[in-house]
């Protein structure tokens, strides 16, 4: 069985491509495909083959998904740009005649009203409208979003918009690790996983920082229009700090919050948690 991963080249990509190989997939039956060479011809180095491909390239698709069975699509990371992208890997699957197409999409992409889930319910309709066999991976939110953020949390605070919302975050590891377990599966088509971790609030994420870290650390709740000031002022552009705001705005009406328990079931063991992750990030 031949399986294409778009985005292998990025951060959740390469630990899809690790754990297929982990859990027996054969590195000649694995297509890492994505734009950087150097980072492909590393991928290359564990003997899975490799492509390079562009969204906005359809040749490049085309060669790519030749007798794939089944395609991962990563979603890609230019905002504003991803529906037509995504868009381009759905009409090249279709017209390779790949069985299944699998997306990494974002949690309950159906509903949510944040500015990041738009994209993300757009090209769930361009799946199922192209009729592919389809599996929606609905990741909540990285636990590493927070982690990088905590030396910043030890200065400064945890400051949000969340209006107290929980957030089911895990690793890009354990979401990785879920992705290929679909991959892998005879069962995982038709299937709309909600996956995320133990979810907590930016109150819990501050006090266990604080707990690892032996140090105090404030949690503060503003509005997301005192947010997105307090972002720009810290250096982001105006428009990704206003998509943040948003993120946090729909955290405070349950959009990242996920009890399924679909990713602990896929993964075959307890995702890791917020405290095990901010250990690992303190550790000497
Ligand atoms: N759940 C969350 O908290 C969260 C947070 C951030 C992002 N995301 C989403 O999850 C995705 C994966 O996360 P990540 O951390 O692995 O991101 P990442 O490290 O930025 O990787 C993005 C991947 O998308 C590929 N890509 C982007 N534009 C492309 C194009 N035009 N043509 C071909 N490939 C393209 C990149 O390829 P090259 O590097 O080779 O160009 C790279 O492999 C992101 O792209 C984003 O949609 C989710």
């Amino acid at each position: 069985m031949t399986i294409v991963v778009t985005g292998a080249t990025g951060q959740l990509g390469r630990l899809v491509v690790e754990s297929l190989l982990r859990r027996g997939a054969s590195p000649t039956d694995v297509v890492a495909t994505g734009r950087d060479e150097a980072r492909l011809a590393e991928l290359a180095t564990s003997g899975v083959r490799t492509a390079v491909t562009d969204y906005a390239d359809a040749a490049s698709l085309a060669a790519a998904f030749q007798g794939a069975d089944r395609v991962l699509l990563i979603s890609g990371s230019e905002v504003g740009q991803r529906l037509p992208q995504h868009t381009a890997v759905v009409d090249a699957a279709k017209a390779a005649g790949v069985g299944q197409l699998l997306y990494t999409s974002i949690s309950h992409a159906d509903t949510a009203q944040m500015a990041l889930a738009t994209e993300h319910r757009e090209t769930e309709r361009v799946i199922r409208e192209s009729g592919i066999p389809f599996t929606f991976l609905r990741n909540s939110w990285y636990l590493e979003n927070y982690l990088s953020q905590v030396p910043t949390h030890l200065e400064h605070g945890v400051v949000g918009a969340t209006r107290g919302g929980r957030i089911s975050a895990a690793t890009r590891a354990d979401y990785a690790d879920a992705a290929a377990v679909a991959l892998l599966a005879d069962d995982s088509a038709g299937q709309v996983l909600e996956l995320g971790g133990p979810s907590f609030t930016l109150a819990e994420l501050a006090a266990t920082v604080a707990s690892v870290s032996g140090r105090e650390v404030t949690a503060t709740e503003v509005s997301a229009e005192e947010l997105t000031a307090i972002l720009v002022g810290a250096g982001l552009p105006q428009g990704y700090a206003q998509v943040l705001a948003s993120a946090d705005e729909g955290i405070g009406r349950g959009e990242l919050e996920v009890n399924t328990g679909d990713l602990e079931r896929l993964i075959g063991r307890p995702p890791t948690t917020l405290r095990e992750a901010i250990e690992q990030t303190l550790a000497p």
